[in-house]
């Protein structure tokens, strides 16, 4: 049986399994917004070792993942599948950013790790999220193409692109909860800022769920949400 290791926690997973599947399944802190149809790159993990027992990378990956991604081992979990028993290490981006965070924010001084960026953790959170909003952008026109080509040579349906807009339904609550704990934990002087940040986030969820469900028909509404993202409130709650 393959052997996973995932955030450094270790766990089984099976042959033919997608690394997302398995991760849901040990709930690892991993992104799945589209639902595992591959529009969407929240999925990202970087393959610390065991490459050679996953499949190899496909058109979707290689829409949207950098040269530079690629070759440093970032993979899709949804798009990839354990070929074989052995064990595979890897770090999804969710987590690391997760980490950078708290580094940036809530650890104490004492406890930080060692970093090289000039501007210290805070500097190194913020490198982070800026070259991945840009590398994210970047891979938008290529995955977009790529999602046209599916669409026509039928292996993305109308059904999947529905299963992906319910699927950001199901998630926005959790995703609130999420911004909810973080904001809790930050010092008073910047939670206004980022109150306003996750209501714009909010509100750009809830207009893009709306827009591909009127695109697509709104199966998604009768099956998720009745319209739109389900409210999620935010709320700063002072230490
Ligand atoms: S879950 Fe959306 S691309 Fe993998």
């Amino acid at each position: 049986m393959p052997k996973l290791e995932i955030n450094g926690v270790t766990c089984d997973a099976f042959v033919d399994e997608s690394l997302l599947g398995a991760a849901r399944r040990h709930k690892a802190h991993i992104g799945y917004a589209c639902g595992g149809h591959g529009l969407c790159q929240t999925c990202e993990v970087i393959i610390e070792s065991g490459m050679d027992a996953l499949s190899p990378m496909n058109d979707v990956e290689m829409a949207w993942l950098t040269a530079e991604k690629q070759q440093k081992g970032h993979r899709l979990a949804c798009q990839v599948q354990i070929k074989k028993d052995a064990t595979i290490k890897f770090t999804t981006r969710a987590e690391k950013a997760r980490r950078l965070f708290n580094n940036a924010f809530l650890a104490k001084k004492e406890t930080l790790p060692p970093t090289s960026h000039p501007q210290g953790h805070v500097g190194e959170f913020f490198s982070f999220l800026g070259m991945e909003t840009l590398s994210h952008l970047a891979g938008v026109p290529m995955a977009f193409g790529n999602a046209v080509g599916r669409i026509i040579d039928g292996r993305l349906t109308l059904n999947s692109i529905n299963d992906a807009v319910s699927a950001w339904s199901e998630r926005a609550p959790e995703i609130g909860e999420i911004i909810n704990k973080t904001i809790s934990g930050l010092p008073d002087a910047i939670a206004p800022v980022t109150t306003v940040i996750t209501d714009a986030t909010k509100n750009v969820i809830d207009a893009a769920t709306k827009i591909i469900k009127g695109a697509t028909g709104g199966t998604a509404a009768e099956s998720g949400a009745k319209d739109g993202v389900q409210a999620v409130p935010i709320k700063v709650e002072k230490k």
